[in-house]
């Protein structure tokens, strides 16, 4: 509905220029110009607009806001484009303006939308600037946890919607790929596996996880492993041939695991882990020295941070050169930024930077931005933005943990969510006496399973922690993947009947639309196009969850209390091309959320 919202803010601005020539006038000149405050009603009843501008001008006009509101109402009445637009305008309370779409315009908007497969929403100009996604990003030797997998999931998401827009999306997988646990756990495998060093596949994921435990108890007890570890890190960064290999063999074998759950899943990404950067550390110092940032502390080269008001922060420095002269996980991320900011061939070009992360990062995120910030590395309209997200939590509200009280593995987790939901569905069949083969039958337990356990993370707002369970994501009522899933099947179901989804078959035009329930499935519809922008701007995928669950009630409703297939035209096929929209709606909007939609279940 942003298309018409955009025209009827035109026709306010007319109105306003009309009524207020002087003010407008005077106001455009100051570089504010007048603003009618067009927004969304505020309940049903309004109408589906308000306009709430003409309060603000009462002061600078030296009018009653209610006088204000009926000038620009006449000026409005006057206009022929708006009045082809909205009913007579009511003003309401101290100077509202609400304002009432005409029902043949609404009806012809959803025409036009069952033409688009964009849905309404429209692209951005073509050419624009990158926009980095960093997410899922684990650490090589180690289990990926639930955090990466609630990172994978919002990520991803945030991503699509992102490339719906147009924009060219750079999704950066910052694996943990560097650092001081690699000369320890190559130390340690050298002297109990020395096969995994030098031979492809000689050990898996777990058993490096446990290598990796090993290795880090050594290594805070033992003072000669320490030394030897240590010298394995100068070995690693200068480029020792074996210990190169080694390295390599360690990162092919860990990604070979993450990959299998992005496949899984269907997440794309691209690996960019933290060792790209090193060629850029040592020029991230010299910037920091350059821009006279750098401060000695125990050795140690940090940037002191700044509050708000530029007065020195409590929060501490930020190292970036450790007093043994080893860089760390800021000075890495700080590369990042000057890296994805900057041009190429040496940068992305970037216009936006979105990490998604813990939220228990949010002060690495906020020291590293403000030092490249202090630093210039932004350009003018960079946007870098930390998108955190709470724990999750097992149904006790403590951490996450199997029965047996270890780390919950990802590849079981998604098993048991598949399972269950294998389990639910032969019941299910059972009782309704349904024949369904071995292929549906898996199809839909992997579809639904997998999307119950993404939808259930990025319905939650993603600040709060969020409660991992399984009988809630997978209930079939409630805001859960299976209820939104049902409501696609059951419109296919209406549309096999009807024959309307079939190529050919043409709606009436215009479409007809008397009742109130349809009128609800309408407006529902035509916001799609807004949620999408909101989602764009704010990165709340829980927005786009909710308007889906919303959609998914009101059509409902809808069907459930007026007749589709059995109305006579041009209800019928009014009715008829609400379904398919409403279908189209809930299919493209589970698809930005990465979830994909069934035509039976
Ligand atoms: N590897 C980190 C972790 O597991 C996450 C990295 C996030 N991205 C970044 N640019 N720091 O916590």
């Amino acid at each position: 509905m942003l298309r018409i919202a955009h025209a009827l803010n035109s026709h306010l601005l007319g109105a306003l220029e009309s009524a207020f020539p002087e003010a407008a006038a005077a106001a455009r000149e100051a570089g504010m110009p007048l603003d009618p405050q067009l927004g969304p009603a505020s309940k049903p009843e309004f109408g589906d607009f308000q306009a709430n501008g003409a309060l603000a001008l009462a002061r600078p006009l030296k009018l009653a806001p209610r006088a204000i509101a009926s000038a620009i109402v006449a000026q409005l009445e006057a206009d022929p484009g708006f009045a082809a637009l909205c009913l007579p305008p009511e003003i309401a309370g101290p100077g509202f303006i609400n304002l009432t779409l005409r029902p043949e315009v609404l009806a012809a908007e959803v025409g036009r939308r069952l033409a688009d497969p964009r849905l309404g929403v429209e692209p951005v100009a073509p050419g624009g600037a990158p926009v980095v996604v960093d997410f899922s990003s684990p650490n090589i030797a180690k289990e990926m946890h639930v955090g990466h997998l609630r990172s994978t999931i919002i990520g991803d998401a945030l991503a699509r919607v992102l490339e719906f827009r147009g924009h060219p999306v750079l999704r950066l997988n910052h694996v943990g790929d560097w650092g001081t646990q690699f000369g320890m756990l190559i130390t340690h495998l050298k002297q109990v596996a020395p096969e995994a060093l030098d031979t492809a596949d000689a050990v898996d994921l777990g058993d490096l996880v446990a290598f990796y435990r090993q290795a880090k108890a050594r290594f805070d007890s033992d003072e000669t492993f320490q030394t030897t570890s240590r010298e394995e890190v100068v070995k690693l960064q200068s480029g020792d041939p074996v210990s190169r290999r080694a390295w390599q063999l360690l990162c092919d074998q860990s990604r070979r695991e993450f990959q299998r759950l992005y496949d899984r899943l269907d997440i794309r990404l691209d690996e960019r882990g933290e060792s790209f950067y090193n060629p850029f550390l040592e020029a991230v110092v010299a910037d920091l020295a350059a821009a006279g940032l750098l401060v000695s502390d125990g050795g140690a080269q940090c940037v002191f941070l700044e509050g708000q008001d530029g007065t020195a922060s409590q929060a501490p420095p930020v190292i970036v050169r450790k007093s043994d002269g080893g860089f760390n996980y800021a000075t890495t991320d700080l590369a990042a930024i000057r890296y994805r900011f900057g041009a190429a061939p040496d940068g992305d070009g970037a216009c936006r930077v979105i990490y998604v992360t813990d939220a228990g990062q949010a002060s690495h995120f906020a020291g590293v931005f403000q030092v490249a910030r202090r630093a210039g590395w932004i350009p003018e309209g960079g946007h870098l933005e930390h998108v955190p997200f709470g724990l999750v939590q097992g149904e006790d509200g403590k951490k996450l943990k199997t029965r047996a009280g270890d780390t919950v593995r990802l590849k079981e987790l998604l098993d048991e969510a598949v399972e269950r939901c294998e389990a639910d569905l032969r019941r299910r069949l059972a009782e309704e006496e349904r024949q369904e083969d071995g292929d549906f039958i898996s199809e839909v337990a992997t579809t639904v399973g997998l999307a119950a356990v993404k939808y259930a993370d990025l319905s939650t707002n993603r600040i709060t922690n969020y409660q991992f369970s399984f009988d809630r994501m997978l209930a079939l009522s409630g805001n859960t993947a299976p209820y939104l899933l049902y409501a696609v099947v059951r419109i296919a179901g209406i549309a096999r009947k009807g024959g309307a989804d079939a190529a050919g078959v043409a709606f009436p035009a215009p479409l007809v639309f008397g009742e109130p329930q349809e009128w609800a499935l309408v407006r529902q519809l035509l916001q799609f196009d807004a949620v999408i922008l909101e989602v764009e701007q704010e990165l709340l995928p829980n927005r786009l969850c909710s308007y889906l669950f919303e959609l998914s009630q009101v059509f409902n409703r809808f069907y459930d209390q007026v007749p589709v297939l059995k109305a006579e035209e041009p209800a019928r096929g009014s009715r008829l091309a609400l379904c398919r929209l409403t279908a189209d709606t809930l299919k493209q909007g589970l698809g930005l959320l990465g979830i994909p939609t069934l035509e039976r279940m």
